[in-house]
């Protein structure tokens, strides 16, 4: 099985349109040390041939063409794309906006919840993805589907919350309900391999810890190393956990909620741009490493 980090990080990008700090600053001067990275998105294969994209970024176009995995073979009919389905975890616009890219009479299949799937059909601009064409499917939680032949995807509920276009700010829980985000178990079905792929999940409950004991990957949420980060870098006012994200760092973060799984590889993915982890010579970038953790990157190609 092949997986391709697409993009690396969080809703906006890395730098983001609108952010001055110092990790978009390098970014933008072109300092080797702090990456521009896309939003988050990876694409799955068995053959190499046909591709299974796990959410459409609003910088797809950007990432077709800096992947040649995606782009229409030399040999291919004058239209033609190796992208043969979409699986989409949550309705964020960093996960959604790219199926805009996906327009015209191209076949693939469209896997998502009833809950996104409602999301789309109320908005008539993913209209553009002609229904002759790209059948819209429903992901049922904790029920295995194949969206291309050989790989199986079994999608979960994680804690988490409802896109943030769509929140009921009258609510404690801003309206979200069961399917608004998932976890995707994605399995090579002639090997039995598996991996884990997690871009938001807000808490790592007994359960989730469960499923995921002893997996040979996870690709989990990096967005934030503090929960704080984004108030402290006077950035925003909300927190990691209102924006339904658990935090790399501290007793309540991922690191620590990950010790003792027996996750033999544990990758953080959709980190945000006030995320110093995104500096590759940060200190908080080595303790990330130190603690047995990898950081996803624009274009890294993985075999499992
Ligand atoms: C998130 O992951 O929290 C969202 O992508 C944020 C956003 O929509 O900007
Ligand atoms: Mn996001």
């Amino acid at each position: 099985m092949r997986i391709l980090i697409l993009g690396a990080a969080a809703g906006g990008g890395f730098p983001q349109w609108n952010a001055n700090n110092e990790n978009c600053r390098r970014a933008r001067d072109g300092d080797s040390s702090v990456p521009a990275q896309t939003q988050s998105s990876i694409a799955v294969s068995m053959d190499g041939a046909t591709w299974c994209l796990c959410n459409a970024s609003p910088d797809l176009r950007q990432q077709i063409e800096a992947n040649r995995q995606l782009q229409p073979r030399q040999d291919s009919p004058v239209r033609a794309s190796p992208i043969g389905a979409v699986v989409l975890t949550n309705a964020d616009i960093d996960h959604i906006a790219g199926l805009l890219n996906l327009r015209e009479n191209q076949a693939f299949s469209l896997h998502a919840t009833a809950r996104v799937l409602d999301t789309l059909g109320a908005n008539s601009v993913f209209n553009v993805l002609n229904p002759a064409f790209v059948g819209r499917l429903e992901i049922k939680l904790d029920t295995p589907f194949s969206p291309l032949p050989g790989i199986t995807i079994t999608a979960f509920a994680v804690p988490g919350k409802v896109a943030l276009y769509l929140e009921d700010v009258s609510r404690t829980d801003f309206g979200t309900m069961s399917g608004d985000t998932v976890g995707l178990e994605i399995l090579d079905t002639a090997s039995g391999q598996k991996f884990f792929y997690i871009p938001g999940c807000a808490a790592l409950t007994p359960q989730l810890g469960a499923r995921l004991h002893a997996a040979p990957l996870v690709i989990f949420d990096g967005t934030l190393y503090t929960d704080d980060e984004m108030i402290v870098a006077g950035e925003g006012v909300k927190t990691g956990q209102r924006m339904g994200h658990m935090s790399m760092s501290g007793s309540q973060g991922s690191i620590k909620a990950f010790e003792g799984l027996g996750v033999q590889r544990r990758m953080f993915i959709h980190l945000n741009n006030t995320n110093p982890v995104l500096n590759r010579h940060s200190p908080e970038r080595a303790a990330v490493l130190a603690s047995g953790w990898e950081v996803a990157m624009d274009g890294l190609e993985i075999s499992l």
